[in-house]
């Protein structure tokens, strides 16, 4: 049995397996027909899959993240109304955010793969906050994600014909709890104060909602935590709307709010669209900083109800899309927000510390199993 970490992220799932990390955007469509499409370079643009699972029951074939993206109204993103821990599009990101990393350690270590793959994993993931507040979720979603799913990839994917056999044993603890985690592992300014247990909040800002968990010590203060309805996806679709009123070109960002994404990630700032280039620049920092401040606001908000905090840490993709508008802020207001010095791995946190919960929690349930793990 081997460890792996996957946070079902509303914006994009991201999974930890040994040396492998991997992402893919949340959005599926009903897969059918092969879609047509010359040769694939990168796997994960090509996620055309065959389920046999008992969490899709007859609804088999699918195209997952950018694939699905390309499918027009067919592609379904994540809303603010679904819950991961029942929804159907998260089980299905569950089981290929699974096989895909198999593959693709697969071919990280051994360049190649055999077409039937066989992985029995301990696999931690997790549910949001409120999610996790109502009492035995967890523990239903576990039941439903145990078991053994089988995963095919098919054309255009380069690893089409690959079946993966997954026995899997689930794990969901609370996110943000499994961000912290990572926290008290690598961040020094909380590790060696971890004994004085002072009181640390965190905004973690994501796709759909800011959760705001607040800790003492090593634990989690459940009446301090609350989320907030804020979102970078409606920041995003705003954003779309507005460039396209700009540039009065209204198929501009045809891929929607994961091609804008990518574009600020990129932090790119020209596009081009039909022959003309135009500058957004301006445009962005205008709404971007907007957006900052509504969520400046939120955390304001949430240290003045809980003044106790002595360290507030910034986290998920949001930190590094707002970084310097809500620093600035701060600034203004000599007040301390902290963020990782590497920005890029905002996002990764949940499922570092997903990954560390299921390496312990491995070596805890199963020793005997670890050590045949090791020896492999
Ligand atoms: N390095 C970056 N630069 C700019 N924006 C980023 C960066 N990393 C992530 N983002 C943006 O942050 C947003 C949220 O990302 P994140 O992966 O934390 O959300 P999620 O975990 O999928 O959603 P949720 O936490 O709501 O389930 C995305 O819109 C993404 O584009
Ligand atoms: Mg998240």
């Amino acid at each position: 049995m081997q460890p792996i970490g996957i946070d079902l992220g509303n914006g994009a799932v991201k999974v930890r397996f040994g040396t492998t990390r991997l992402m893919i955007p949340n959005v599926i469509s009903v897969g059918g027909m092969q879609p047509e499409y010359g040769e694939v370079s990168n796997p994960l643009d090509a996620l055309n899959v065959v389920l046999d699972s008992p969490l899709v029951g007859d609804s088999r074939h699918w195209y997952i993240g950018r694939l699905a993206a390309t499918q027009g109204a067919m592609a379904r993103y994540m809303l603010p109304s679904d819950q991961k821990t029942l929804s159907q599009q998260s089980a299905i990101l569950y089981l290929v955010g699974l096989a895909a990393a198999v593959v693709q350690h697969e071919f990280e270590v051994n360049g190649s793969t055999e077409p039937e793959l066989e992985a029995e994993l301990y696999a931690v993931s997790g549910a949001s906050l409120v999610e996790s507040f109502q009492k035995g979720t967890r523990r239903r979603f576990e039941d439903k994600l145990r078991g053994e799913h089988w995963v095919t990839f098919q054309d255009p994917s380069p690893w089409a014909g690959v079946t993966v056999h997954l026995r899997v044993y689930p794990r969901v603890h609370l996110e943000g709890h499994t961000a912290y985690l990572w926290l008290m592992r690598n961040i020094p300014s909380i590790s060696t104060v971890l004994s004085t247990k002072p009181v640390i909040g965190l905004a973690e800002v994501g796709e759909l909602s800011t959760e705001f968990p607040v800790f003492r010590g090593p634990n989690i203060e459940p009446a301090l935590s609350s989320g907030a309805q804020f979102g970078t996806a409606s920041v995003m679709d705003e954003l779309l709307l507005r460039i396209r009123d700009f540039t009065q070109v209204p198929t501009a960002f045809a891929g929607g709010r994961m091609e804008l994404e990518r574009f600020l990630e990129e932090r790119r700032d020209t596009v081009s669209l039909m022959g003309r280039t135009y500058h957004l620049r301006e445009l962005i920092e205008d709404h971007l900083s907007a957006a900052a401040h509504s969520l400046y606001g939120l955390i304001r908000e949430k240290w003045q109800r809980v003044p106790t905090i002595e360290q507030f840490w910034v986290i998920g993709g949001g930190a590094a899309l707002f970084h310097s508008y809500l620093q600035r802020k701060a600034q203004q207001d000599h007040v301390m927000l902290n963020f990782l010095d590497d920005l890029s791995e905002s996002r990764w946190l949940n499922a570092e510390g997903m990954y560390l919960i299921a390496q312990q929690g491995l070596k805890r349930e199963f020793p005997e199993l670890m050590q045949h793990a090791i020896q492999a």
